[in-house]
């Protein structure tokens, strides 16, 4: 994986319980395997310049410091971000999630990393239904 500046927290996480420094580690290790991903990279070069990449990982901390530790920091709209951005499918939501099972995998104990994938796949959820979800595809034909 390539080496880029991310967020200083070199130590081993709490492996069971949720912190700040675990978020931070899992937020700086996920988001260099999505920049280094085929699919995925190619999307977030084209929303995120090099220079914005500390501010996204903050708020990414922020966000995921909210859900797991109802620290209130997070306060931004991600259904109207993600609508903003080009070439995002439902496969790449399926990639976005094997990666980030991936990385709470390599940092957390099983039931942890499970309770962060948990969350994850709730937003996924919510958030393509937002992008993708028709109503108009559901309703039954009119009969003939
Ligand atoms: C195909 C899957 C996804 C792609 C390609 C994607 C891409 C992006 C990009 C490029 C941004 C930065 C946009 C900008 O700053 O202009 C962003 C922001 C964000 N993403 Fe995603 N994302 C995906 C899935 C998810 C999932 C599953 C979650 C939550 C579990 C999530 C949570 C967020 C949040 C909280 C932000 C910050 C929004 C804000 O600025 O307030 N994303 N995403």
């Amino acid at each position: 994986m390539t080496s880029r500046p991310g967020l200083d927290c070199t130590h081993a996480p709490d492996r069971a319980a949720p912190t700040e420094d675990g978020i931070r580690l899992l937020v700086d290790r996920f988001y260099a395997k999505v920049r280094d991903d085929a699919a995925l990279g190619p999307v977030f070069a084209r929303a995120i310049a090099e220079d914005g990449w500390p501010a996204h990982l903050a708020t990414m901390c922020d966000f995921w410091s909210s859900l797991m530790l109802t620290s209130g920091r997070y306060h931004g709209n991600p259904v109207a971000v993600h609508k903003r951005l080009d070439g995002v499918t439902p496969a790449l939501f399926e990639r976005w999630l094997a990666l980030f099972a991936e990385t709470c995998g390599e940092l957390f104990d099983e039931e942890l990393a499970a309770v962060f994938l948990d969350k994850a796949r709730r937003v996924a959820t919510s958030l393509q239904l937002a992008l993708f979800y028709r109503p108009e595809h559901d309703r039954p034909r009119a009969a003939p």
